[in-house]
């Protein structure tokens, strides 16, 4: 069995972070969002994976490199134009081969792992096998019908009157029958090849298509609000381990993970939180929920709930939370009068200022 990781997409709801880096490689918890569906098709026991790459190609192929600290073998498979889910298939479908395999989104995360629906696939074999959630928005997924007996009656992507509340999650199961409707299939109306429509030529077809619905926590990390949420459903998980330095004017409390090198002077650290390497707080409080990356500089300031990517600064801030800052960005207190606020926001910036 081979996995397609789909790594390509521009992350439009995720701007401005997404002008400078690629949304797969947000970090969550300090890992980019990717790593971890790496890790559960790895901790699946498939080992030679595709990745679709588009316009951020360069970045993708620098954090996943040949694959093998993953314990895989990564090849990488570019897609000109962001033209869809089954156009990627269509585009792999000489290194797929016809072999079975498994494609994950490479932005959607799957709390606890793949491997228990990858093994029930390799025993039942349909001819394919979807995830669907539960979600309160699901206009803007695929959606399911579900008959009677469970079987998966009609897929719509993206219906104005969803038939139901069960969205397609991003992760789903193939053998090579999905050629067969992946070649048959017209672009939809936003002029992308839908994987949903080459599913449901699968059902019109006769071939199973079978569905499970996973209860456990999921999300498509396409926006701020669905990252801070999985960010935070990860880091209830984290083991605490201190490795940088703790002063004594200092207090950890709970789970709270400190990478070496990191510097922890005159501050309040409550868990669950991680503190990247070389990461200066001092003088600050440091609340539930946050991962502080990299290279960060906190002082005098409060942050919770909250997201930094590598080389941040925050300055005398106040209170910041729920947040998502990006990397090398400033944040600093307005320490002269006048209190004004002067900001240097880049393209599709958003702030929220409490005054
Ligand atoms: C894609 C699929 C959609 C699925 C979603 C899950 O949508 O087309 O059916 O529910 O991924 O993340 P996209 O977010 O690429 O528009």
């Amino acid at each position: 069995m081979k996995a397609l990781v789909l790594a390509g997409g521009t992350g439009s709801r995720l701007r401005p972070i997404t002008h400078t880096a690629a949304k797969q490689l947000v970090p969550v918890a300090n890992k980019p969002v990717l790593f971890y569906g790496i890790e559960s098709i790895v901790a699946a026991g498939i080992t030679e994976i595709g990745v679709i790459v588009g316009g951020t190609e360069r970045e993708i192929r620098a954090a996943l490199g040949d694959g093998s600290r993953f314990g895989a073998r990564i090849t990488y498979l570019p897609q000109e134009a962001p033209l869809g889910l089954a156009h990627a298939v269509l585009i792999a479908r000489d290194w797929l081969g016809d072999e079975d395999f498994v494609m994950y989104l490479g932005d959607n995360f799957v709390v606890g792992g793949i491997t228990g629906l990858v093994e029930e696939f390799r025993q039942e074999r349909p001819h394919a096998r979807i995830l669907l959630t539960k979600v309160a928005d699901p206009s803007v997924f695929g959606v399911a019908e579900l008959g009677p007996d469970g079987g998966v009656v009609r897929l719509e992507e993206k219906p104005a009157a969803p038939r139901s509340d069960l969205a397609l999650v991003g992760v789903y199961l193939f053998t090579s029958a999905v050629h067969e409707a992946v070649a048959a299939i017209a672009p939809s109306a936003r002029g992308e090849m839908e994987i949903t429509d080459a599913i449901q030529w699968l059902i019109d077809a006769g071939r199973t298509v079978t569905a499970t619905t996973i209860t456990g926590y999921w999300k498509d990390t396409g926006n701020v609000t669905d990252m801070l949420e999985v960010n935070r459903a990860v880091l209830e998980g984290i083991e605490p381990a201190v490795a940088g330095s703790v002063d004594a004017a200092s207090e950890i409390v709970g789970r709270v993970r400190i990478a070496p090198g990191a510097r922890i002077i005159r501050s309040r650290i409550v868990g669950p939180a991680v503190i990247g390497a070389d990461a200066v707080v001092s003088d600050s409080h440091i609340g539930s929920f946050t991962s502080v990356a990299d290279h960060c500089r906190i002082s005098g300031s409060e942050v919770e709930f909250s997201i930094l990517l590598e080389g941040a600064r925050i300055e005398d801030a106040g209170r910041i939370e729920g947040s998502l800052i990006g990397r090398s960005v400033q944040v600093s207190g307005a320490v002269r009068a006048p209190r004004a606020h002067r900001l240097v926001l880049g393209d599709h910036s958003r702030i929220q200022i409490a005054s």
